[in-house]
């Protein structure tokens, strides 16, 4: 069937199967940002922005996406222009393997489009849909809560963690962030 998305700003159009989800018809033309996880609705790796929700995009049918504003994290940012939560997560060192955080990026922006100045029980709150294996999530929490500065103007913006890359990698270590890994 045929399914049209505003896609990250950009009208597209999609010949979709009529059993795939919104993430399957995401990861097969290459927006592989959001991850398959549980694929129950479960743990939010696959969470996508949908008419300004966030949504796991995993339980989401593709055909009742159709006509719908989709984001995803492959139009956030880019690992030279980090959006400002891209930088925070970098910059406060919020991930380890990363698979989450697609996912997590995306409701801190649905969380704070909706509440711009949010308490930390807000942002617990906010991602309790999100899980994440490997963080204990003190410092997804501080990001978020970083990001919201940022995006406040209360603090000066860093570098994300590019300026001092040598190997192409940020100070983490990893090239996180810009969902591109698969
Ligand atoms: S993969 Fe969608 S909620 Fe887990
Ligand atoms: S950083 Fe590994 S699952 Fe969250």
């Amino acid at each position: 069937m045929n399914i049209e998305l505003e896609l990250n700003g950009e009208v597209k159009k999609f010949d979709q199967a009529k059993t795939d989800s919104l993430l399957d018809l995401l990861r097969t033309h290459g927006y592989t940002g959001a991850k398959r996880g549980c694929d129950t609705g479960a743990c939010g790796f696959c969470t996508v922005i949908v008419d300004g929700e966030p949504r796991n995009s995993c339980v989401l049918p593709a055909a009742k996406a159709d006509g719908a504003t989709v984001e995803t994290i492959e139009g956030l940012g880019s690992q030279s222009d980090l959006h400002p939560i891209q930088e925070a997560f970098v910059d406060n060192t919020a991930l380890q393997c990363g698979f989450c955080i697609p996912g997590m990026i995306m409701r801190s922006k649905a969380l704070l489009s909706e509440n711009p100045d949010p308490s930390e029980a807000e942002v617990r709150e906010g991602l309790s849909e999100n899980l994440c294996r490997c963080t204990g999530y003190k410092k997804i929490v501080e990001s978020v809560l970083d990001a919201a500065d940022r995006m406040n103007g209360d603090k000066a913006v860093t570098d994300g963690g590019t300026e001092s890359e040598s190997n192409g990698r940020s100070q983490n270590g990893f090239d996180c962030c810009g969902g591109d890994c698969r």
